[in-house]
């Protein structure tokens, strides 16, 4: 049986987390003086709301979720740093990580000393359920899973991301940076069933709000609730917030660039193919590629001599001589094809 409190680490749950200003008064008043803030308005001299509820009602009702099943973070990046925090003993416990996949897991461990298991990906970038289970120990806490995965853009397909959650005893996270860009509903709407899973989002990609650093989680209330707790009070700025809070309420402008894109990424993956130097485009549901090319290092060095820039990655497993392109507008990924082509 899954137990979340045997898996918070001992001074998490025995934590008495800092309480703000805006905390301990959350009515509307006339007059503050409870929080030193300067009180001459310059549009932000007042702390932002440290529970986002505007940004999250928003995100509840477009998400089909409830306030509390939401947590914000500082992009996707606090929230993975947050459940390392949370979850792992530094030195002790440790976490599995299915790869090639995003950075960011690695790192995060690295930073939090937690010990790293990694297990392979298939050759085709799905999940090795069986492998994945015999990596586990008593001491793993966390399986970062990555869908649509990074580097390759390729879905895991659901039911062994399925498998997976229902036979691990911790907690699976499952990245979702890119799941505007498939037609998958993703595992929010299985959150009711799994009190083990956490679901990641973010308005970094298709939502284009990279630069005000927001990510999403998902999660039961009782491991959003850990969090919360955990978290910097103030973690969310108010221009984070409002620009959020805009965005979401345009809901069809993130449809139209996100069928645009696709539309897009199709047209590339095609007109990729039929370079020479080009050996194979892996398929997506993300918005980006992943091209197997002749040589990476040497084209990659070209593009960037032209000003195009894509990302190398030929070091990562399973990624030889390959490299990862976004697609962009028409106008850029024709000039991406216009410079390889001169190639
Ligand atoms: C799989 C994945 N998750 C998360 C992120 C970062 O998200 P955020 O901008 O919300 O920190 C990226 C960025 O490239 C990503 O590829």
């Amino acid at each position: 049986m899954f137990d979340l409190e045997k898996l918070v680490r001992k001074n998490v749950l025995k934590l008495n987390p800092y309480s703000s200003a805006r905390d301990e008064f959350q009515g509307q008043a006339s007059v503050y003086l409870d929080a030193n803030e300067n009180p001459y308005p310059t549009g932000y001299n007042r702390y932002p709301d440290p529970h986002q509820l505007a940004v999250k009602q928003k995100l509840a009702a477009i998400k089909q979720v409830d306030v509390a099943n939401i947590f914000l973070g500082n992009g996707s990046d606090e929230a993975i740093d947050l459940l390392f925090r949370a979850f792992c003993e530094p030195a002790v416990d440790n976490v599995v990580i299915p790869q090639p996949t995003y950075g960011m897991y690695a790192v995060s461990a690295d930073i939090n000393n937690v010990a790293i298991k990694s297990v392979r990906l298939t050759a085709d970038f799905d999940l090795d359920v069986e492998a994945t289970l015999q990596t586990c120990d008593a001491h793993t806490k966390l399986i970062f899973l990555c869908s649509p995965n990074n580097p390759a853009g390729k879905s895991i397909t659901p039911a062994k991301a399925e498998a997976l959650i229902q036979k691990f005893n911790g907690l699976v996270i499952v990245d979702e940076a890119y799941i505007d860009f498939t037609n998958h509903p993703g595992f929010v709407p299985l959150l009711k069933q799994y009190p083990n899973l956490v679901v990641l989002q973010t308005l970094s990609k298709a939502w284009g709000l990279a630069g005000i650093r927001l990510g999403l989680s998902f999660a039961s209330a009782e491991i959003i609730n850990v969090l919360n707790k955990i978290k910097p009070p103030y973690n969310i700025s108010i221009l984070s917030q409002q620009v959020a809070l805009e965005a979401l309420g345009k809901e069809k402008q993130k449809h139209d660039w996100v069928r645009e894109i696709i539309a897009e990424r199709e047209k590339l993956a095609g007109q990729l193919k039929a370079l020479p130097h080009v050996l194979e485009v892996f398929p997506s549901d993300a918005n980006f590629l992943l091209t197997r090319v002749t040589d990476a290092k040497g084209i990659y060095q070209k593009l960037v001599d032209k000003g195009v820039i894509v990302r190398d990655r030929s070091n990562v497993l399973l990624c030889e001589n390959c490299l990862r392109i976004t697609v962009g507008t028409p106008a850029e990924n024709q000039i991406l094809i216009r410079e390889l082509s001169r190639l």
